[in-house]
């Protein structure tokens, strides 16, 4: 049988306290198809965020491992992790953490320029993506000199940049009005499915995850499909 394009088997993950130990994640099993969306449920502190940084290989499991598109994260060096990161994965943030210093165009440039891409290739494909996102006339601006809306997009346009095959977003629409969360997140996914990226996309509304193909909740350490209505 073929294995999923993320394959996640018997994670755990546990933060030390003093003398105890804290045990986030206990035993968390999923699969995830290529091309898939699946949105990520789950109470504030259940792990969604640390799930994600395990995906991205940014932190480590204490046990159990994380494959994505057949490379098993839990056998690479730092090293390894943080190129396998540059090349194949996009991170959209909550709070945009976009550079202060750098103009929306030079923020997306970042990551072009850590994978090598020639100059002319940059300024194209800088100039292609904020067409993309609708931020065509505000290439030079900085980050202080836009909307929350805009900033998102721009944080999109950097994420999906060197076009990764997999999309991590952290609560992307928490921090802008629901109107504008909608209409980011509609970008996010079309984008997305446009370079038949895979996206896990973590929330806590109800209404963002019914516009994924399959929701997850994490919960108690443990991941499930969700079944039924319910709310959180
Ligand atoms: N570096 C760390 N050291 C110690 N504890 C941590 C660390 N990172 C996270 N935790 C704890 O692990 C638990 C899970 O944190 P995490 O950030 O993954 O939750 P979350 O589901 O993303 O929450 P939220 O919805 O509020 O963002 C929390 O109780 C948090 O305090
Ligand atoms: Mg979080």
């Amino acid at each position: 049988m073929p294995t999923a394009f993320i394959q996640i088997n018997n994670l755990h993950r546990k933060y030390c306290e003093g003398e105890q130990d804290f045990s986030v994640l206990k035993g968390a099993d999923m699969s995830i198809q290529c091309g898939e969306t699946v949105a990520l449920l789950g109470r504030s502190g259940s792990g969604k965020s640390t799930l994600l940084n395990l995906i991205s290989g940014i932190d480590h499991p204490d046990s159990g491992s994380v494959s994505v598109n057949d490379i098993e994260l839990t056998g690479l060096s730092e090293q390894q992790r943080t190129l396998f990161r540059r090349q194949h994965i996009g991170f959209v943030y909550q709070f945009f953490n976009l550079i202060p210093t750098l103009t929306a165009a030079e923020n997306i440039a970042l990551i072009l320029e850590l994978n090598n891409y020639s100059a002319r290739k940059i300024k194209q494909r800088v100039s292609h993506l904020l067409n993309e996102v609708g931020l065509e006339q505000r290439g030079n601006s900085f980050p202080d000199q836009l909307s929350g809306g805009e900033q998102q997009r721009v944080a999109i346009a950097r994420a999906l940049a060197h076009e990764p095959t997999l999309v991590l977003a952290d609560e992307p629409t928490g921090n802008l009005d629901a109107e504008m969360g909608l209409r980011v997140l509609a970008l996010l996914r079309q984008l997305v499915v446009a370079n038949k990226g895979t996206l896990i996309l973590v929330t806590h509304s109800l209404a963002v995850a019914k516009t994924a193909d399959r929701i997850l909740t994490l919960d108690d350490g443990k991941l499930a499909e969700r079944v039924g209505d319910f709310a959180w």
